[in-house]
């Protein structure tokens, strides 16, 4: 028997960074929506180890890689001596700030839970995933959320009503951001890196009614601080979105990906044409429907 699951991704539509924590973690409030553009994984039953092949020729397929850490720590967790042969479809950019690496770890251990026969609990999943990286834990359910701590503590929300109807456009330029490069070189920019708590509760407060014009103003990325410092084409890419017809837009968690809110699907793939035109059809870019 083998199991396919999509692995999906994630905006996060604030990210507001509190303080540096004594673990040399990030203390922050984030509002995350997933998305749905997948990467397509298949997990079967193998007589021992993690048997992990890629489709991407970067990406490690041994135990630097999350997907096998995921696994693995499955497996030993669960008690399981048998093995499991699994396959990754990446279709989505490495390095992107859309959490495309924690989805497949996630959804390793969803699979898995599902293949062995439900060995483990909701919250010893949800425990193995946040030792595995902070945004593991939003993965496992697949609905908006408030995260607090340095990102694993994960409360659930419903779908924001000032997103209904909407739709999304990515794009990544081609060159990504490294998570730890972002966090250090917040150091340098102590406004963004000591926020105000508060951001998060207050976006989801205006996505909660209809009018996302009147929350725009709300949508916030600390992280965006040293990456249009080091990247000033970012900052491009928002000013240009927003002069043809982007409700909002902003970076996606460390980077480097770019997001844009636009008022339905149509709305979304002719702001992409205009954007294509303009900087070129380089990199990664997407459309779809808020899900
Ligand atoms: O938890 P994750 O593996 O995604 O974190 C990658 C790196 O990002 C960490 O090693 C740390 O440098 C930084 N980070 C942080 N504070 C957070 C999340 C990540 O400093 N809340």
């Amino acid at each position: 028997m083998s199991l396919e699951k999509k692995s999906p991704c994630k905006v996060n539509l604030l990210l507001n960074i509190l303080g540096r924590r004594a673990d040399g973690f990030h203390e922050l409030e984030t509002v995350m929506q997933p998305v749905n553009l997948c990467d397509e994984m298949t997990f079967a039953r193998a007589s021992s180890g993690v048997q992990l092949t890629c489709s991407h020729p970067e990406l490690p397929t041994d135990s630097k890689n999350l997907v096998h850490r995921a696994a693995t720590s499955f497996l030993a967790a669960a008690n399981i001596s048998d093995g499991v042969k699994i396959h990754l479809q990446k279709n989505l950019p490495l390095a992107g700030g859309i959490g495309g690496g924690s989805a497949n770890a996630a959804v390793t251990f969803t699979a898995l839970n599902e293949l062995f026969g439900s060995p483990l609990t909701p919250e010893k999943l949800h425990e193995l995933a946040a030792a595995l990286g902070s945004d593991v834990p939003f993965f496992l359910y697949d609905q908006p959320a408030l995260a607090t701590g340095r990102g694993e503590k994960v409360q659930l929300l419903e779908n924001f009503p000032a997103l209904r109807g909407k739709a999304f456009f990515l794009v990544h330029p081609g060159f990504g951001i490294s998570t730890p490069w972002s966090y250090q070189n917040l150091a340098r920019f102590p406004e963004a890196l000591n926020g105000k708590f508060g951001r998060a509760k207050e976006l989801v407060e205006k996505l909660q009614t209809k009018n996302l014009a009147g929350a725009a103003g709300t949508f916030y990325n600390s992280l965006e601080a040293p990456a249009f410092d080091k990247f000033p084409v970012l900052e491009l890419y928002q000013e240009f979105l927003r002069e043809n017809g982007a409700e909002v837009a902003l970076m996606s968690g460390s980077g480097s990906t770019t997001f844009a809110i636009a008022k339905n699907l149509t709305t979304a793939e002719s702001l992409a044409e205009k954007f294509k035109s303009q900087f070129g059809n380089n990199g990664w870019m997407a459309t779809v429907e808020v899900s």
